[in-house]
């Protein structure tokens, strides 16, 4: 990896590290809507909301690019593979995010809206949740810690 990427990659790594730290500071709420998700992700904390602002865009720059992370995740090999199917429309509010996620894709569709359950899992449990590989769509989600 070029040093520029690998400088990229190591501060998107301290990021979304400290977002799992603080996942207790974070309040999540997703709606399905047509084609994918609105997702709503908010803290009272102003350090959280910064890695928020920091982490999101970050992630969808990466989408794009097709720079990946979590290779060893079938959820997020399979949504970097159908990166040109998806579309992102991020809003940066002062106290979180609000993304909308959407495809006109009836698979990716649902690739989204488990990628939306994984970050739910990341909310509730933190570093717990982000060790396992993520379900796919139609697998069943963790309740339990
Ligand atoms: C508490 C921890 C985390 C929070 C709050 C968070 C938040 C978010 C949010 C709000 C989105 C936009 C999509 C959505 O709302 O469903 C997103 C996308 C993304 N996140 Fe995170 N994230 C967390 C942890 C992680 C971790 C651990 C990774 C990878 C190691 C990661 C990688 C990504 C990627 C690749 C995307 C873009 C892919 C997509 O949305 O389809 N995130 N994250």
């Amino acid at each position: 990896m070029n040093p520029e990427l690998q400088r990229r990659h190591q501060h998107d790594q301290s990021v979304f590290h400290r977002l799992l730290e603080r996942h207790d500071a974070i309040q999540r709420t997703v709606t399905h809507i047509d084609g994918g998700l609105r997702s709503v992700t908010t803290s009272r904390d102003p350090e959280v909301v910064r890695l928020l602002h920091d982490h999101v865009p970050a992630m969808h720059r990466r989408l794009q690019e097709g720079f990946r992370l979590r290779r060893w995740d079938p959820l997020y090999v399979a949504i970097f593979d159908q990166r040109h199917r998806v579309s992102m429309d991020i809003e940066l509010r002062a106290d979180g995010v609000v993304v909308e996620e959407t495809s006109d894709d009836a698979e990716v569709v649902e690739l989204i809206r488990a990628h939306g359950r994984a970050v739910d899992g990341f909310v509730a449990r933190g570093q717990a949740a982000a060790v396992r590989p993520s379900p796919m769509p139609g697998e069943a989600t963790e309740i339990s810690s």
